[in-house]
C-alpha cells in the first residue's frame, strides 16, 4: 500500500494535548475542565452551536429543591431503567449533579424562578418536581450559551469548526488522535493528541422520524466501533411520544413538560385515552406513552393523535412555552386554540460507547461522555431530562480521567500519515440510501419490533454495510456510512434481545420475565483493534471485513 503525504504543517498548527470532539454540553464541559491541564483542541463538524444540546427544551433534572433528595432521584432513575442501569453510575449522576448545576449558575446560567425561588417542574416518571428550565423551553440553549462563553474565555482552548472527524487514530492499541476532514477545502489530515475525548452526541437521524438535528448521525459510535472500542445496549432507542406531525414540518419536539403542566392526549376521535393504559395517565413513563399513542393510531387508522393545551390559559402557555408556541404558529397552529397533531419520533439512544464511571472506554486513550457514551446511567429507558445533567457530570469526569491518563506519560506522535486505502470515492445515490435506511429503521427497528422485522432489517443492513465499506470523500457520504454501521449495530442488538425491556419492545414475545433480561448487549469489532505503526487506517482501506460479534452474556471487561 502506498502512503499519502502527510499534511504536517496543518498538523503542527493544530497540535494539542487533548482533542475534544463535539461542542454540545458534554464536550464543552470537558474542554473547560481540560483547559487547566494543557492545550485543548475543540473539534466540531458544522457550526459549533449545532448540537442536540442547543435544542433541549424541557430542562435539566437535579435534586436541588427543598422537597427533593438525591436518593429519590436515584430511585426514579433506576426504576425508569428497568433493571439495566449501573447503580454506581446513577449514584455519581445524582450526587455530583447538584454541584455541576450550582457551578453553571455561578458561571451565569439563569434558570427560571417563581417568587424568587427556582421553579422546579414535573415530568413523566419523576416522583418530585425537579426539572430546572430556562426561558420556559430554551434550557439547552441557555446551558450551551453559558458553557460556550466560559470555554471561549480559556486561552488554552482552540476551536476548529466545520471539521468532520472521519476516524480515530489507533497506534499499538492506544488512541492517539483523529483523522479529520476540512469541510470547506476537502483536505484530510491527522491531528495527533495525547488523549481523545469523544462527545459527538446521538444517532437519531438513522430513523425517518426524529427530534434530533441533522448532525445526529452516530459518527462517534461508528468510528469508536471501527477503532475497536466496545458498544453497549444499542437496542435501546427512546422514542419521544410527542413530536409535531404535519406533512410540511420536521418532527419538531413538543416537550414532555407540556404534559407536566396539564396537557392532555386525545385520539383523532377526541377521546382522552392515556388513563386506559397507565394510572399516571399522560405522565406515564415515556415508553408507555409512546406505545399507547402507537396503539391508538393503529386502532383509529390515523397517522397521529392530538396534544391538547386549549384548557390552559393562553397567556400561561405563551409565557411557559415561548419557543413551542412561536414554532407551531409558523406552521399555522395556534396551540392556545387548536389541538396539536403529534406522533412519536426517535429521540435518544441509551446505548453507545461503553464507559466506566470515569468516562474511560475499552480503548486506552479514548474517553467518551454524553449521548455517544453508554455510561450505565439510563439502562433500558432514560428518565426525562437526565441527559443534560449526564453531559455535565460525565463530561467533567471524563476530562479528569483523560488528564490522569496523559499524566501517566503518553507523548504526542511525532508525525502521522494516513494509510492510503485507494482513491477517495463518491457514494452513488447517497441520498437514496440515506432515505431507504431511515425508512427501514422506522418500519422494522422502530417503536414496535418483531423477530421477523429485525431479521430482515439485519440482512438488508449487512448488504448496505458491505456496499459502504469504501473510502469516501465528502462529509455527507461519510455520514451515510456511519448511519449504516450504527443502524446495523442497533438492529443486531435488538435481534439478540428476545425480550421486551424498557424502550425495546418485541411484539412477538410475551411480557413474561425471562432469565437474562438484565444482561447487557455488547458489540465489538474485534478485527480492527490496532495499527502497528504511526499510520491511520480510515476504516475503509481495510483488509478485513468488520464483523459484528454478539456476546450473549456479560461484558468481557466487567
Ligand atoms: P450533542 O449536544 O448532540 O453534541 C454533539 C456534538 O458533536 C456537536 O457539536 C456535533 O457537531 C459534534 N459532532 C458529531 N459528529 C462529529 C464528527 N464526526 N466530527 C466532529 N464533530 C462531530 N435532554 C435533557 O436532559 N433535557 C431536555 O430537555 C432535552 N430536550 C431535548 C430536546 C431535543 C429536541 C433533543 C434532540 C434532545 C433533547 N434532550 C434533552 C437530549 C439532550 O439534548 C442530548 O442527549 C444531549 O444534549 C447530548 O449532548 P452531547 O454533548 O452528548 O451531544
Ligand atoms: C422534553 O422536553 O420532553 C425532552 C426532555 C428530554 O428528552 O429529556
Amino acid at each position: 500500500m502506498t502512503m499519502r503525504a502527510s499534511s504536517s504543517k496543518t498538523q503542527r498548527a493544530h497540535e494539542a494535548d487533548f482533542l475534544v470532539i463535539g461542542s454540545g454540553v458534554a464536550g464543552l464541559r470537558a474542554a473547560i475542565e481540560l483547559s487547566r491541564s494543557g492545550r485543548v483542541l475543540m473539534l466540531t463538524k458544522g457550526h459549533s452551536l449545532e448540537s442536540s444540546s442547543s435544542y433541549a427544551q424541557g430542562g435539566v433534572a437535579v435534586a436541588l429543591s427543598e422537597e427533593d433528595d438525591v436518593g429519590v432521584h436515584l430511585t426514579d432513575t433506576i426504576n425508569a431503567g428497568h433493571g439495566l442501569c449501573r447503580p454506581e453510575a446513577v449514584r455519581v449522576l445524582v450526587e455530583e449533579g447538584p454541584e455541576r448545576i450550582q457551578e453553571l449558575i455561578g458561571w451565569g446560567a439563569r434558570f427560571d424562578k417563581v417568587g424568587g425561588k427556582f421553579a422546579f417542574a414535573k415530568e413523566a416518571a419523576h416522583s418530585r418536581n425537579r426539572i430546572l428550565r430556562a426561558r420556559g423551553d430554551a434550557t439547552g440553549n441557555e446551558m450551551v450559551k453559558v458553557l460556550m462563553a466560559r470555554a471561549h474565555r480559556e486561552r488554552s482552548i482552540r476551536w476548529l469548526e466545520h471539521h468532520f472527524t472521519v476516524e480515530l487514530v489507533v497506534v499499538d492499541g492506544v488512541c492517539r488522535g483523529a483523522l479529520v476532514l476540512d469541510e470547506s477545502s476537502g483536505t484530510r489530515f491527522v491531528l495527533p493528541s495525547r488523549a481523545v475525548l469523544l462527545a459527538t452526541g446521538g444517532a437519531g437521524q438513522v430513523y425517518a422520524r426524529t427530534t434530533n438535528p441533522p448532525s445526529a448521525t452516530g459518527d462517534g459510535m461508528a468510528m469508536a466501533y471501527r477503532a475497536g472500542a466496545t458498544l453497549e445496549d444499542m437496542e435501546f432507542v427512546q422514542f419521544h411520544p410527542t413530536a409535531l406531525y404535519l406533512p410540511s414540518s420536521p418532527p419538531f419536539l413538543l416537550s414532555e413538560a407540556i404534559r407536566g403542566e396539564g396537557g392532555q392526549l386525545r385520539n383523532i376521535k377526541g377521546e382522552r385515552f392515556m388513563e386506559r393504559y397507565h394510572p399516571a395517565g399522560a405522565l406515564a413513563p415515556r415508553d408507555v406513552v409512546a406505545r399507547a399513542i402507537w396503539s391508538e393510531m393503529a386502532a383509529t387508522r390515523a397517522r397521529h393523535v392530538y396534544l391538547d393545551v386549549t384548557h390552559l390559559s393562553a397567556s400561561f402557555v405563551k409565557r411557559r412555552f415561548p419557543t413551542i408556541y412561536t414554532t407551531c404558529l409558523r406552521y399555522d397552529i395556534d396551540i392556545t386554540e387548536e389541538w396539536i397533531p403529534v406522533s412519536p419520533s426517535a429521540h435518544y439512544l441509551m446505548g453507545g460507547v461503553r464507559t466506566d464511571t470515569s468516562g474511560a472506554t475499552s480503548l486506552p486513550g479514548l474517553f467518551a461522555a454524553g449521548e455517544v457514551a453508554c455510561s450505565g446511567v439510563h439502562g433500558a429507558n432514560r428518565l426525562a431530562s437526565n441527559s443534560l445533567l449526564e453531559g455535565l457530570v460525565f463530561g467533567q469526569r471524563a476530562a479528569v480521567a483523560a488528564r490522569e491518563f496523559v499524566a501517566g506519560g503518553t507523548r504526542l506522535l511525532p508525525s502521522v500519515r494516513e494509510l492510503d486505502g485507494g482513491p477517495l470515492e463518491v457514494l452513488e445515490d447517497s441520498d437514496k440510501l440515506r432515505s431507504s435506511l431511515r425508512r427501514l429503521m422506522w418500519g422494522k427497528v422502530g417503536l414496535v419490533r418483531t423477530g421477523d422485522s429485525l431479521t430482515s432489517a439485519v440482512a438488508q443492513l449487512s448488504r448496505w454495510e458491505r456496499a459502504v465499506s469504501r473510502p469516501f470523500r465528502s462529509r455527507t457520504d461519510l455520514e451515510v456510512k456511519n448511519m449504516v454501521q450504527v443502524a446495523h449495530c442497533i438492529a443486531e442488538a435488538a435481534l439478540w434481545r428476545e425480550d421486551s425491556v424498557g424502550a425495546h419492545y418485541r411484539a412477538d414475545v410475551s411480557r413474561k420475565k425471562r432469565a437474562g433480561r438484565t444482561q447487557h448487549s455488547i458489540l465489538s469489532n474485534q478485527g480492527l483493534i490496532t495499527v502497528g505503526n504511526a499510520t491511520v487506517r480510515d476504516g475503509v482501506g481495510l483488509t478485513k471485513e468488520p464483523t459484528v460479534r454478539r456476546f450473549g452474556a456479560r461484558s468481557p471487561n466487567r
